[in-house]
């Protein structure tokens, strides 16, 4: 089915009604891009390279996706409607021979089954253009579908149409097969007497039907699929739609999602069964989180790597680090990029760790910094304990070995070596390695002026 198939996407709009700096498919949805939707949908039907059309921002879009495989950018300049805009593409496929699938890079949700059906049909009738179409509920915007007898007759844009045409629930998706042999022929008497000046390619249909080319529909079951999106309330409108896809698979799965309408769950997100999560987490990226997790409320993990039986209290911020079964994090810790804590250990509340390993069964309970340091295994870091890993220049390494004790308030200028089960007495600023099985000690002595206070009040 694959033979001869050319997908193309137009992407070269301004999205005006977005009113932003940034092109409209470079716009996130729940984390991705509107084209990277698009683009994965494509991509699992053709192994032809993929046609975008670019124009407003055209340069920022290509910067987006250079070095992306399979992909061929043609520029719309300047952008004079989707017709014009597909016209671009003639001379890459003026001697391709086959189906032409026309996507629109706004339109996200299209499912790759979908599709396949859509190209499987026009294939079999041998249309010369099948176009996809939905029933919805609120038809504002969209394309209408003019039937006469039962068969497409023409599509009409909201503006250009009459009241009459208005109240038609079938809308176009935004979406067609095209015979490639009449297609750039016919492109070129699309005409431009409507409401915007523009040469829209719906009105292909028409005259395919005024050529008595064979044109076919194919109706979308879920109507979800088609949502386009031209404005910022269409884009979180549509953001949570998406999020509710993954939170439903995620409960599928046996996760659990105290309130899912404030869960957010990125696509790619792995969470393992009987894990709990709370309201307002975010887990993002290449996040993966093992099995009977509890990750408590406010809190953001971001391609962060959780094992299970993990306990992450409220408000904790993970970013590219790995943390292993049982470990207990927060409430109100931020483990930054390159942070490992191993099995069991413990990270405390407003404790801060940076590119540092943080060993089994070790704790770091309370109001520290640890940052490019290696900790092993049973440590105790004690509350207000800073690494000093930084001299102004470069970052140093701090070492703590096996079993040793941080004193509270202690400052460890790195580069420095804390031995296997020594002892760091509270408040020392430690400069110099301290040997194992052996206490550092860096303060003034204290000095207790015995019955000062008497002497002070009778002055
Ligand atoms: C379009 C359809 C409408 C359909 C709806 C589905 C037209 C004229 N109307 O309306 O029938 O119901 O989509 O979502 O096609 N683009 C270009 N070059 C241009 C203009 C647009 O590449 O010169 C691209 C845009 O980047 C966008 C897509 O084409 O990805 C659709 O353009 P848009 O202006 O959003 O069309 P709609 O008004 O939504
Ligand atoms: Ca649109």
């Amino acid at each position: 089915m694959t033979d001869n198939l050319h997908v193309i996407v137009l992407a070269a709009g301004k999205g005006t009604r977005m009113y932003s700096e940034q092109p409209k498919v470079l716009h996130r949805l729940a984390g991705r891009r509107l084209l990277d939707y698009v683009l994965d949908s494509a991509k699992a039907l053709s192994p032809e390279p993929v046609t975008i059309v670019v124009g407003h921002g055209a340069g920022r879009i290509q910067d987006a996706y250079k070095g992306t495989p399979g992909l061929q950018f043609v520029v719309q300049e300047p952008q004079l409607g989707t017709g014009h805009a597909l016209l671009q593409t003639e001379p890459l496929l003026r001697s391709a021979t086959g189906t032409a699938l026309l996507l629109y890079g706004d339109v996200p949700l299209l499912s790759t089954p979908t599709l396949k059906r859509l190209v499987r049909q026009h294939q079999s009738e041998g249309a010369a253009a099948t176009v996809l179409t939905a029933q919805v509920e609120r038809p504002y915007g969209y394309g209408r579908i003019v039937r006469t007898g039962g068969r497409i007759a023409r599509i009409v844009e909201e503006r250009d149409a009459a009241p009459a045409e208005r109240g038609i629930k079938e809308v176009n998706a935004g979406i067609y097969a095209f015979d490639l042999a009449p297609l750039f022929d016919a492109i070129k008497s699309i005409a431009s007497r409507n409401a915007q000046g523009e040469y829209y390619l719906p009105d292909l249909i028409g005259i395919y039907r005024r050529r008595k080319l064979a044109v076919s529909t194919l109706t979308v079951e879920n109507p979800r699929e088609i949502r386009g999106i031209n404005s910022r309330s269409e884009l979180a409108e549509v953001g949570a739609i998406v999020r509710q896809m993954k939170n439903e698979e995620l409960m599928a799965a046996g996760v659990t999602l105290i309130d899912p309408a404030t869960t957010y769950v990125q696509q790619d997100v792995v969470v393992g069964r009987d894990t709990v999560i709370h309201p307002n987490v975010y887990l993002e990226g290449r996040t993966v989180i093992g099995e009977a997790c509890e990750i408590h409320a406010g809190s953001r993990l971001v391609d962060a790597t959780v094992g299970s039986r993990v306990t992450i209290r409220n408000y904790c911020i993970v970013t590219e680090s790995a943390i292993a079964d049982e470990a207990v994090i927060g409430p109100f810790a931020h483990l930054r990029p390159g942070s490992d804590v191993k099995t069991a250990a413990h990270v405390g509340n407003f404790v801060e760790l940076k590119k540092t390993t943080l060993g089994a069964r070790s704790k770091a309970s309370h109001l520290t910094y640890l940052g490019d340091a290696t900790i092993g295994e049973d440590v105790n870091i004690g509350a207000g304990t800073i690494t000093c890993n930084y001299d102004g220049k470069t970052k140093k390494p701090t070492v703590i070995e096996d079993g040793a004790f941080v004193g509270s308030d202690s400052a460890l200028v790195a580069p420095v070596t804390i031995g296997k089960g020594a002892y760091v007495a509270a408040g020392s600023t430690i400069v110099n390695d301290v040997p194992s099985e052996s206490l550092g000690i860096a303060r003034g002595r204290q000095e207790n002026k015995e019955g000062w206070v008497k002497r002070r009040q009778n002055k």
